[in-house]
This record gives structure tokens, sequence and C-alpha cells, in this order.
């Protein structure tokens, strides 16, 4: 058996990054082998969507040239980290993946498009989506005291959840919900006992 690629899913502040650390060192601690990733991916075209997201950036990009980037930096994160990862036997886990661009890009695009600029990369073998009131989320966001980001604005992370929720009940893979309002032992924790079958 092949290891199993993970997407973790959620609005900004849902705890997607700590859930995916605290799943590295448990799954290191293991003995398995283990690679994080995120997207926006650190290739040269996730580094251009971040530096784009910035609102200091002069150039606001539209939701169309979004889909587009987001769904090319996709591809290339497939191609030269996230297979050469999984053909060696390491675990891969990536903060965000598909989902994001069909709960986000479909505000303000056909989703059946943005479904369609993503159909030239696998499906994770599970998708754990991290679920949060979005007041909650846009609290913790504001207490880290960094510059927002374009898409955190709290009428926008609305959207963006309900879009999750339609999307995640259409996903033609294998997926979990969980409460981010759980404590980050917790949501391990039963990420992990959904993760144990697949290694
Ligand atoms: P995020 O995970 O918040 O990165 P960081 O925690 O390093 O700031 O991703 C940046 C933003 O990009 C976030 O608001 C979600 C958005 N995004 C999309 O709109 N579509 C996508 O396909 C992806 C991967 C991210």
């Amino acid at each position: 058996m092949t290891s199993p690629f993970i997407a973790i899913e959620g609005i900004d502040g849902a705890g997607t990054t700590t859930l995916m650390h605290n799943l590295q060192d448990r799954l290191t601690a293991e003995g398995h082998k283990v690679h994080i990733t995120s997207e926006p991916s650190r290739g040269e075209v996730g580094l251009f969507i971040r530096r784009m997201l910035s609102p200091d950036h002069p150039l606001e990009p539209d939701s169309t040239t979004l889909a587009l980037l987001f769904a090319a930096d996709r591809r290339l994160h497939v191609l030269t980290e996230i297979q050469p990862a999984l053909a060696e036997g390491v675990v891969v886990l990536s903060d965000r993946y598909i989902l994001s661009s069909m709960a986000y890009q479909s505000i303000g695009e056909d989703p059946a498009w943005v479904r369609s600029l993503n159909d030239r990369v696998p499906l994770p073998d599970l998708l754990i989506y991290v679920d949060i009131d979005p007041d909650v989320a846009m609290a913790r966001i504001t207490a880290r005291g960094k510059t927002l980001e374009r898409l955190e604005r709290l009428d926008f992370q609305r959207r963006v959840r309900e879009n999750y929720l339609e999307m995640l009940a259409k996903w033609p893979g294998a997926s979990v919900r969980f409460s981010g309002e759980d404590t980050p032992d917790v949501l391990t924790q039963q990420a992990l006992s959904c993760i144990a079958p697949l290694l």
C-alpha cells in the first residue's frame, strides 16, 4: 500500500495548521515518515499568490485570476512535491487543497468551472474538514495581531464556510468533519483514528 495523502481544510482561523503540526508530531513519534506542506505552496506561483493576497500589493487580484493561479500552483505542488514524497512512502499532510478553491473561488466564479480547473490533480485519500463559527475564527485571527490578508473579512468568511459545508456534502472522496472548537488534543486524536486505517 502506498502512503496516504491527507488534506486538511477549513476557513481562516479554523486551526488547520495547528492540527497538521500535531499530526506530524504524533505520526513521526509512531515511526512514520511525514511531509507537511500547505497551499498556497512555497513554490514560485504560491509565493506570488501570497504576495498578491497581502493588502499592500499594488495588484488587487480578481476572482478569475485567483482561481487560475491557485489551480496552477496546486498542479505544480502535486508534481514537484506531493507525488515524489508519496512515491517514497512518506505520509503527506497538506494544509489546504482542492476544497479551498471550491469554497473560496466559488464566490464570484461558477463552482463547476473551478472544479474543472482542478480535475488534473488527484483527490486526497482523506479530507479532514475542521468546521468553526466564523465569528470565533475571526476573533482568533485578530488576536494574532498580524495584518489581515485580503480574504480575511468576516462577511467573506461566512460565505466561505457555507460553501465548504455545501461542497463537503458533495465531495466524491473520503472525508470527515470535526469541530474546530474542540481542544487541539481532541481534534488530533479524532483525526488520528481516521488516518490509522490508511497507514
Ligand atoms: P492560508 O492557509 O491562510 O495561508 P497562511 O495561513 O499562511 O496565511 O491561505 C491564504 C489564503 O488563501 C486563505 O485566505 C485561503 C486562500 N485560498 C484560496 O482562496 N483558495 C485556495 O485554493 C487556497 C489554497 C487558499
